[in-house]
């Protein structure tokens, strides 16, 4: 059974009197356990609305969203899939609830009414996780946007979810920030956790085992980043190519035959020295 089913899931705002914004449509696809996968699609073409449909926030106008085999419909286990599918957010800011970072991340688990000694467990194994043990008494105003992130990434381990979704969580941060999140979201998946990371920075979709192009609320595309990257559809999709995947194809039209598609820097660099021998 896949961790993630979606079938034919469709999602639509209710904007006034008989008025409906059709913000999915008929989406299926399904992830496994562990894997890293990369949302993107321009602004408007349904992202944020799936993510809301895979935590339960949002239960699909038609067609199905299936959590570990429960349905999102079921309003009994709304609690459950919830709490398996972690959310964290763009504002680094919004997502503080304590001054404190340890009381911050102790949030989540002390509302669910999880019992003092395993909340402080939860909290310590949390903080560590993300690199953030030694600023656990410290108040998080203090913080860089990158280290905020981190914090509300450990407010959301510390209900032990399966699934983590990052929407455009490393948009606001600078590129320090963005890489220190993603190194985090690395070493979860490592462990593990699932990652759905919706993000606009190709150089980032081009780190997940696959990537999944949203666009005016269908699936357009569902591949490795070497399969999306290469499809003509990429750029109609409004996706900016990676640099080092651009570079490859003004380099292809001016003679240079890469074997395969170039994601990232490394494959440009071995791609190049292999046609110079
Ligand atoms: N609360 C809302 N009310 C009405 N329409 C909305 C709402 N949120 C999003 N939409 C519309 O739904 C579509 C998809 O939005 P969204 O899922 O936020 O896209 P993305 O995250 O890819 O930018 C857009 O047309 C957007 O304008
Ligand atoms: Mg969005």
């Amino acid at each position: 059974m896949p961790q993630i089913e979606l079938n034919n899931a469709s999602y639509s705002y209710r904007v006034g009197e008989g008025q409906t914004v059709r913000a999915l449509r008929g989406v299926s696809f399904s992830v496994e356990k562990g894997e890293f996968v990369a949302l993107t699609g321009m602004n408007g073409s349904g992202k944020s609305t799936l993510a809301k449909l895979l935590n339960g926030l949002f239960t699909p106008s038609a067609g199905d969203v299936l959590i570990e085999g429960i349905n999102t419909r079921d309003e009994e286990r709304t609690f459950d899939i919830r709490r398996k599918a972690g959310m964290v957010f763009q504002n680094p800011d919004n997502q503080m609830v304590a001054t404190v970072i340890e009381d911050d991340v102790a949030f989540g688990p002390e509302n669910v009414g999880i019992p003092r000694e395993e909340i402080v467990e939860r909290v310590d194994w949390a903080l560590e996780a993300v690199g953030m043990s030694e600023f656990r008494k410290r108040s998080a105003s203090k913080l860089s946007g990158g280290q905020k992130q981190r914090v509300a990434i450990a407010g959301v381990l510390a209900m032990k979810p399966d699934i983590i979704i990052f929407d455009e969580s490393t948009s606001m941060l600078d590129p320090e920030g963005r890489a220190e999140i993603m190194e985090v979201a690395k070493k979860l998946n490592a462990t593990g956790i699932t990652v759905i990371s919706i993000t606009h920075n190709m150089d980032e979709a081009a780190q997940a085992d696959r990537i999944i192009v949203l666009r005016k609320g269908r699936l357009v595309l569902d591949g490795t980043p070497k399969e999306v990257f290469a499809s003509p559809e990429v750029e109609a999709c409004g996706l900016a190519l990676p640099p080092a995947t651009e570079l490859a194809r003004m380099l292809t039209e001016r003679g240079f035959a890469f074997s395969e598609t170039v994601t990232d820097e490394d494959g440009l660099v071995e791609g190049i020295c292999a046609q110079l021998n």
